[in-house]
């Protein structure tokens, strides 16, 4: 991954700031399109970290972020979109979430990867080279269960028809897609034990343990640069929790 160049959406989450460190360690150039800065100074302070200021539900501002990139490093090597969060009002289901944030959950969860996508494409193209280039998106088992969050569950699973529809188009300029659908991943600071949100799922998993962000950032790091034939997949990661 030396010197490639990696563009995250939701890097400053609590899943992508691992996974940032992550990539920084094996020395990528690593920019985060977020809404929120992070405060982890060691990713902060990272001379290969760059933080670009960007709401990705407004299409406008991944243009202005595309000729901000396109101006300075001319290509990408990796698209994560990670940027993605259910609404309050879903948890209750269909009776609490309101229109607005139907709305609101389709844009940011399904319409914002498919415009990053289509906004940075001919930068993962620039290079004349053999290497291939690769797209991952982030999803969730929301998508193949029956975990409630109307319109979140209803993006997570629309992300999968994106991605299966693009990959032939991607193909011809050796660019990989492939969503990575994650179970409950607590993040690193957060206590399992005694928890009863994270209790309650615990009981469904086979393995009593939970995917972790870190276990996110070595699969994320393995797709990208190990397993380089996998292409057009989903891969679920959830220790079996959707079974
Ligand atoms: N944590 C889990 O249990 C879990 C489970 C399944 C799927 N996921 C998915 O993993 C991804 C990361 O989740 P997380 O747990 O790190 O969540 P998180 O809430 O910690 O991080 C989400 C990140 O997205 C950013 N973001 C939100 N709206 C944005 C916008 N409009 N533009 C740009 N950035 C925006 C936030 O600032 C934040 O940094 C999400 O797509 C989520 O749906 C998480």
């Amino acid at each position: 991954m030396k010197n490639s160049v990696v563009v995250i959406t939701g890097g400053n989450g609590g899943i992508g700031n691992i996974v940032v460190n992550k990539l920084l360690k094996e020395n990528s150039k690593v920019i985060v399109l977020d809404i929120n800065e992070t405060n982890n100074l060691e990713i902060k302070n990272h001379p290969n970290y760059e933080f670009l200021k960007t709401d990705v539900t407004d299409y406008k501002q991944i243009e202005k972020v595309h000729d901000i990139i396109k101006n300075k490093y001319q290509h990408i090597d990796y698209l994560i979109s990670m940027a993605g969060v259910n609404m309050k009002s879903e948890v209750g289901g269909l009776k609490s979430i309101t229109i607005e944030d139907i709305d609101k959950s389709i844009k940011l969860n399904l319409n914002s990867h498919i415009y990053l996508v289509k906004i940075m494409l001919d930068l993962l193209k620039i290079k004349n080279t053999d290497e291939m280039k690769s797209i991952i998106i982030i999803s969730s088992i929301n998508a193949i269960s029956t975990y409630g969050l109307p319109a979140y569950s209803a993006a997570k699973s629309g992300l999968y028809g994106f991605m299966h529809s693009v990959v032939n188009e991607l193909g011809e300029s050796n660019i990989r897609i492939n969503t990575i659908s994650l179970g409950t991943v607590p993040h690193m600071h957060q206590e399992v034990k005694g928890d009863e949100y994270f209790e309650n799922y615990i009981k469904d998993i086979p393995i009593k343990k939970f995917v972790r962000p870190t276990d996110v950032a070595d699969t994320i790091y393995a797709l990208l640069e190990i397993t380089k034939c996998i292409n057009g997949q989903n891969i679920i990661l959830d220790m079996g929790q959707s079974l």
